[in-house]
């Protein structure tokens, strides 16, 4: 049998840019070359699509803090020809190859929150995770909370500041109480996150979170354990066993993600009573329900003694040698490259799926 030609994309315009690389990195090398026959497609943080081999698209490839895509490489784009998916040379226009479906696995702004999944759609192209309505409303933490409220899931109180909006911060300040959690709508990662213990440090975290998004939500302090779970499938999501992040720093910021080590661990198989297990897994799926996801996706919340609080999702999660979402499949029985074929057995059965609904009407 033919090898399935997978497109591998990373990179994006976006803060989560180089721990996109990272992730592509590590699911290039786990995927089943006699399977796949897989094109690397790295995004830089103009727009623009490059291809090449992994010697030359990747410098410095599996760490985060000093990996690049090396944007002197083939430049392309991907076209549709034919009802066929191709990718095209942008200097001579000749097409490269033709593409059976697309991994983008493009943490953050442009590749997780539907704007990239809109553009695959339009080429008429089969995708790995979420559509564009399930990365779009899992991205953004305002509306998200939201869904979350009208589906009668726990979560914390919180508060949506707009650009160009007069707020008068003091009713919040009362309602909320410090330390205040400050976090631009749309972004992951930790990036642009701040703790405010004070209206001073409120003031300046408010005016970083702006810096990335025009959208900025405060939200109460959640004292309880990070706990995460992962979901994958379709029509019929399954839940792994939820693993926990073991802080020991403030919080969960991008240096604990992934420049110290030291400041948190993240422990694959949480310890949990089976009845609180059991209830994470079931609200994991309902999450994922709720938001209209497809394909994967991780689910955190904050388990206070008294209350499973849901924090949110992450459509496109980190697939590092670090990252909790394969990691915890591992241990639920389904390896790192079994997790692979499956999620693109999920991305090519939506794409069967949607090719057999009706698009023209002749009354
Ligand atoms: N309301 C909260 N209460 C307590 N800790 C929080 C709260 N919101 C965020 N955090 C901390 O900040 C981290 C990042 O916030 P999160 O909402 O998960 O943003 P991101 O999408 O960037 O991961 C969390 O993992 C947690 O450690
Ligand atoms: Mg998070």
């Amino acid at each position: 049998m033919a090898r399935l030609k997978v497109g591998l994309i990373f990179g994006g315009k976006s803060g989560e840019h180089e721990v996109s690389l990272t992730s592509a990195f590590y699911i290039y090398n786990a995927l089943d070359k006699k399977k796949y026959d897989v094109k690397l497609i790295g995004i830089d943080k103009k727009g623009v699509w490059h291809t090449g081999s992994v010697k030359e698209l990747w410098i410095n490839p599996g760490q985060t803090e000093i990996t690049r895509l090396n944007v002197k490489t083939r430049e392309i784009t991907a076209v549709n020809k034919n009802g066929k998916v191709y990718l095209v040379d942008l200097n001579n226009g000749k097409i490269i190859t033709n593409i059976d479906i697309f991994f983008p696995i493009t943490h953050g702004t442009f590749g997780e929150d539907g704007c990239l999944q809109g553009f695959l759609e339009l080429l008429g192209s089969a995708y790995v995770g979420p559509g564009v309505l399930g990365s779009a409303v899992g991205m953004d933490k305002d509306v998200m909370k939201k869904l979350f409220r009208d589906a009668g899931l726990s979560i914390g109180k919180f508060y949506t500041l707009r650009t160009g909006e007069k707020n008068n911060l003091a009713p919040i300040i009362r309602d909320l109480k410090f330390p205040i959690f400050v976090k631009p709508a749309n972004l992951g990662s930790s990036v642009g996150v701040s703790k405010a213990k004070n209206r001073n440090e409120l003031m300046k975290a408010i005016k970083v979170a702006f810096q990335y998004d025009t959208k900025v939500v405060l939200e109460e302090n959640l004292k309880g354990r990070e706990i995460e779970c992962s979901v994958l499938g379709n029509e019929k999501p399954i839940a792994s066993m939820p693993g926990e992040i073991k802080l020991q720093s403030d919080f969960y910021s991008y240096d604990a993600k992934y420049i110290s080590p030291d400041a948190a661990t993240p422990v694959p198989r949480a310890d949990l009573k089976p009845e609180i297990a059991k209830k994470v897994r079931e609200t994991a799926i309902k999450v994922f329900k709720v938001l209209n996801c497809e394909g994967m996706g991780r689910v955190d919340f904050f388990l206070t003694p008294k209350k499973l609080y849901v924090n949110e999702i992450n459509t496109l999660p980190g697939f590092t040698s670090v990252s909790m979402y394969p990691k915890m499949f591992a241990e639920s029985g389904i390896p790192y490259p079994k997790l692979l074929d499956k999620l693109i057995q999920l991305g090519m059965g939506r794409k069967k799926r949607s090719d057999k609904l009706k698009r023209d009407f002749i009354a």
